[in-house]
């Protein structure tokens, strides 16, 4: 079985690539970093014609901060849109009993859901900070079900929440929010910083995944590509405050400052957590880690990439 992870050297790429070699497949990683351009119809229509893949784990995206997706709001929608569509006509053309696999952001749940739940994700527009990012992932399950109406394409979607844990950028500027706290953490923690500022109240309730997680999961699915909803959460319906998340890693990082909030940032909503009951009923042995061993492996991670 032919696997490619697209996207595959990116924060939950480069994990889910690692967890398939664990299991004892076989991935080819791709991105624009060894020549897959999906821009580039063209071009990255002959690189996976050379591989015919069985499997396409799709963990390819322009994506960035939410100040980074409003800023450059046309360049995020045009690449992203331009990238599904690219994808699945390669699909149709090069290998289209091939299965796909798509990781969709929860960020394309409607802006005033506070339990997210899957029925309700075509019930309202996605948030105003997150427009432009969170349309595509709601074009991306467009295309999936036309190209499976029209071609017979088999796609999976998730709705995947916030993710942490090793292996993502250690520039606090392109890294996901809770990895961003760590690194923001141990720099305070070394410079002896008596204070940390936290954005905000701090009582924003949000559902993590750890990234190792996501790849456990995708790995489990490649030989059954099937489920009777779709999108489906990946969901544990937990979530943390802000507040809670930055004293669990002050506590493992051994920081002495204080953490203090300002409240001259707005809070976005103040709740957002995934109903887990299709989950459940569709995976009802999967076991999520415990987030204090989650932030612990990922201290670690970035102790070593920072130290050295
Ligand atoms: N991280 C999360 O918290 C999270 C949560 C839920 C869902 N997801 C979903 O998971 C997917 C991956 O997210 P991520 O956090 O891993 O993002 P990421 O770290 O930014 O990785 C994105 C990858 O896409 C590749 N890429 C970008 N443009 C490309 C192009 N034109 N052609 C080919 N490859 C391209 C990038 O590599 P190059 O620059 O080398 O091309 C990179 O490897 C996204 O669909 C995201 O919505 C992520």
């Amino acid at each position: 079985m032919k696997i490619v992870v697209i996207g595959g050297f990116g924060f939950v790429g480069r994990a889910v690539t690692d967890e398939l070699r664990k299991k004892g497949f076989d991935p080819v990683q791709l991105s624009r970093r060894n020549g897959l351009d999906l821009l580039n119809l063209g071009d990255a229509k002959s690189r996976l014609e050379s591989i015919k893949p069985d499997i396409i784990i799709n963990c390819a995206a322009h994506s960035g901060s939410l100040h980074y997706i409003t800023e450059y709001a046309a360049d995020v929608v045009h690449d992203n849109s331009q990238i599904i569509l690219n994808l699945y006509t390669i699909m149709k053309e090069v290998c289209p009993s091939a299965k796909i696999i798509n990781p969709l952001s929860n960020c394309s749940y409607p802006g005033n859901s506070d339990i997210q739940r899957e029925s309700e994700w075509w019930c309202g527009p996605v948030h105003k900070s997150v427009w432009s990012y969170g349309n595509t992932r709601k074009i991306l399950k467009v295309v999936a079900e036309c190209y499976a109406i029209q071609y017979g394409i088999r796609s999976i979607n998730f709705l995947v929440p916030n993710a942490y844990g090793p292996g993502d950028s250690t520039d606090p500027n392109h890294t996901h929010a809770l990895n961003g706290m760590i690194i923001r953490m141990h720099k305070a923690k070394q410079r002896g910083d008596d204070v940390f500022e936290i954005w905000g109240t701090g009582s924003p309730i949000r559902e993590w995944i750890f990234v190792r997680d996501i790849a456990r999961l995708f790995s489990l699915v490649i030989d059954k590509l099937d489920s009777q909803v779709d999108p489906i959460n990946v969901a544990q319906e937990k979530g943390y405050s802000i507040k809670e998340i930055a004293e669990i890693i002050k506590r493992l990082l051994k920081y002495e400052g204080r953490l203090v909030f300002n409240t001259e940032y707005q809070d976005g909503d103040p709740k957002k957590i995934l109903d887990d009951t299709l989950f459940r009923e569709r995976f009802p042995d999967f076991q999520f880690i415990d987030i204090e061993d989650g932030i612990r492996q990922t201290i670690e991670y970035y102790r070593n990439a920072l130290e050295g």
